[in-house]
């Protein structure tokens, strides 16, 4: 069982900064997902971890030792990466064995370890094939092997999906949750998927420009994003946010967005007044009768899925919504909808982004 922990990690290349001090502690056998837009620097820091690049400043302590000086070889960590780089000459069975040969294990041990990992990953039928006879789905299952194989003190993915149709996807990461529960080892995963991040993560590490922005449960990101960028990057369609100001009014708390005003309870504390940010999700967005809305919009776009229904609506002086309603709903493009936002689960930010709160009492 491995523990992870990085001390105000800084990275540099040449007179460029790229990742910012990042302080984390990844505990023994979590399943910790970094997220974030492309260039923020996940596979920087993963990276990091494994000993293939260097730290600018700051400590990468595995097990209760500063590691930095220490390659990736004497790490005992196991990286598999988004382009498997398999070895083409090489079956199945040699691709997994050979790490395992150069360090001079005992040929029944390889034996064990490969026939092991191959029947845990159901590659077993494949073990004397070269990868070019493979599918994508069962080359990425190699490449996992001969990590497995390692019996690495913790496994790092660099988006290891990506290539792979939708529906191979989603077996993989099924497969990807019960390889976790089974070998119980600490595993960082590197992902652009939302579904990924929220289904297989422990503990999700939201990134952005170098910084991480939060740390947390799946949900708890989901039900309390702490800033703006959290609460628009988790979650798919993402969160609507609106910009407004707000305006005592009547013993309430007016949201003023152009001519919409929505009232909500004076309960909230808000400091300076000027400018905020509303967020709701498409979830927690109701379609209501007239007299019960908080603003009325008309349909952009209507998609009908037939479990679920999604419109694209813009009120009157407001940026577009999105809404998300279960199962089928008869409404047309350029037909009005009366919406009402959830309360409970609406989110407040001040004009720095900053969470003031998730979740309005009535
Ligand atoms: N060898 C390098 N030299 C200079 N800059 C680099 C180098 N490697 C990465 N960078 C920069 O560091 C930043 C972080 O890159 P990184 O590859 O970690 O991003 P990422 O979050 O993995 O992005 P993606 O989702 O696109 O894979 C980027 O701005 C990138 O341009
Ligand atoms: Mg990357």
């Amino acid at each position: 069982m491995t523990e992870i922990i990085l001390k105000d990690v800084r990275k540099a290349y040449g007179d460029v900064e790229v990742i910012h001090g990042i302080d984390l502690s990844i505990d023994s056998g979590k399943f910790v997902v970094f997220v974030g837009p492309s260039g923020c620097g996940k596979s920087t820091l993963l990276r990091i971890i494994a000993g293939l690049e260097g730290v600018t400043s700051g400590d990468v302590v595995i097990d209760g030792d500063v590691v930095n000086e220490q390659p990736a070889s004497e790490r005992g960590l196991a990286m598999v990466f988004q382009s498997y780089a398999l070895y083409p000459h090489m079956s199945v069975y040699k691709n997994m064995a050979f790490g395992l040969e150069n360090s001079k294990m005992r040929r029944e041990e390889i034996d064990r370890r490969v026939n092991d990992a191959a029947s845990m990953l159901q590659i077993t039928p494949y073990l004397k094939r070269r990868p070019k006879a493979l599918s994508g789905g069962q080359r990425q299952r190699v490449a996992i092997g001969r990590a497995i194989v390692r019996d690495p003190k913790a496994f790092l993915f660099d988006e290891p999906l990506s290539n792979l149709d939708a529906e191979l996807r989603v077996a993989m990461r099924k497969e990807l949750a019960s390889l976790h529960a089974k070998l119980g080892g600490t595993m960082i995963y590197v992902t652009h998927d939302q579904v990924e991040a929220m289904t297989l993560a422990n503990t999700i590490v939201v990134l952005n420009a170098g910084r991480i922005e939060q740390v947390g449960a799946p949900l708890d990101l989901y039900n309390r994003p702490q800033n703006t960028f959290v609460a628009g990057f988790i979650g798919s369609p993402r969160m609507n946010l609106v910009d407004a100001a707000a305006e005592a009014s009547d013993g309430r708390i007016e949201l003023v967005t152009g001519p919409q005003r929505i009232a909500i309870s004076s309960s909230i504390r808000i400091t300076r007044s000027d400018k905020i940010t509303f967020g709701a999700r498409p979830e927690h967005i109701e379609i209501v009768d007239e007299k019960d809305a908080d603003i009325t919009a008309t349909v952009d776009l209507s998609e009908q899925l037939g479990g679920e229904t999604y419109l694209y609506c813009t009120p009157d002086g407001m940026p577009q919504l999105t809404v998300h309603q279960l199962g089928q709903l008869p409404v047309q493009r350029g037909q009005e909808v009366h919406l009402r936002f959830d309360r409970a689960s609406m989110h407040l930010f001040d004009g720095d982004g900053k969470v003031i709160a998730n979740g309005i009492p009535q």
